[in-house]
């Protein structure tokens, strides 16, 4: 049986993720959205590509949340993205209103759902999520991590022009401009990049890691990405639903990993059937430890803004 993912919102970023899905035979797809006739719109248009792209899976547009019923996975990528000049918690009230709705409704009609938030920002909405759906803290997770190394490993291969597919890398924390690139984890083919480049190139992107999703926002004028973080979603899905194990950044429910208790932040996961089965734990230097905690501390700063 194939399995049933929703993923909520139309916009780019959901129903590039809608046809990521249905390309890579991951199940049938419902797409949601509160716009009267775009879900169904797309919807349609991706289906009439089956016969093209060789897909069996299904994808239904709907406006009905009811349609979650059944879900093994729930993907949230309602809100308002970024314009010019905006941070990602510039969106934070109104998105928290937004996706709080959409947390009722996933807790209402999905309720064996695993959960997979892009919202921004991005990890205060997976505490949202979290919180307001009360599901097990294993079935909730926030989609960052991975797209944020996807960028460094982006800029690495760039720069030394070699194959994308050799390069690893590892961003941990917030997905916001504190996050933590961790350039001695980032490797081609298992080489330190710190081997491979000098420290003032690997600094430099370094911050272009970090100012990724702006550099988007201005070079479109309208919209933010959503070809590279619905691949980033797609995988954590994928992960999930073949039971991979795949060990992927994640903003995770923290229990004294890292020294950081009772939120959601960006480490990295054991992703398989059980959802987040595994923080792992690496040895980070102070500096390291001290970058990962104070990026904790400024999401935690956002949820106060929450009432959290
Ligand atoms: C990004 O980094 C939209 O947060 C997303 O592109």
């Amino acid at each position: 049986m194939r399995a049933k993912i929703t993923v909520v919102g139309a916009g780019f970023v959901g129903s590039t993720t809608a046809q990521r899905l249905v390309e890579k035979r991951l199940g049938d797809v419902v797409l949601h959205d509160v716009v009267e006739g775009m879900p169904q719109g797309k919807a349609l248009d991706i289906m009439q590509s089956a016969c093209l792209e060789g897909f069996d899976g299904s994808i239904k547009g709907t406006n009905n949340p009811e349609d979650y019923a059944d879900s093994d996975i729930v993907i949230v990528t309602s809100g308002l993205p970024r314009q010019p000049g905006m941070s990602r918690d510039d969106l934070l009230l109104k998105n928290a209103e937004i996706v709080g709705g959409v947390a009722d409704n996933i807790k209402k009609y999905a309720p064996r759902a695993t959960v997979i938030v892009i919202s921004n920002p991005l990890d205060v909405m997976t505490c949202l999520v979290g919180a307001k759906t009360g599901f097990p803290k294993n079935r909730v997770m926030g989609m960052a991590g991975v797209l944020d190394s996807a960028r460094f490993r982006c800029f690495i291969a760039m720069e030394l022009g070699v194959s994308h597919r050799d390069v690893d890398a590892m961003v941990l924390g917030g997905h916001g401009d504190d996050m933590v690139p961790l350039a001695r984890y980032s490797t081609v083919s298992g080489i330190a990049i710190e081997n491979l480049l000098p420290k003032e190139k690997i600094d430099a992107m370094i911050a272009r890691t970090r100012n990724g999703g702006a550099e988007i926002v201005k070079l479109l004028q309208k919209g933010s990405a959503y070809y590279a973080p619905s691949s980033a979603a797609v995988q954590m899905a994928e992960s999930i639903l073949t039971d991979s194990k795949r060990v992927l950044p994640c903003a995770a429910w923290c229990y004294g990993q890292y020294g950081i208790s009772g939120m959601f932040v960006g480490v990295p996961c054991k992703l398989g059937a059980g959802g987040v089965e595994e923080i792992v734990e690496l040895t980070l230097t102070p500096d390291e430890l001290r970058q990962l905690q104070s990026s904790a501390a400024h999401v935690a700063e956002s949820l106060k803004k929450l009432g959290f």
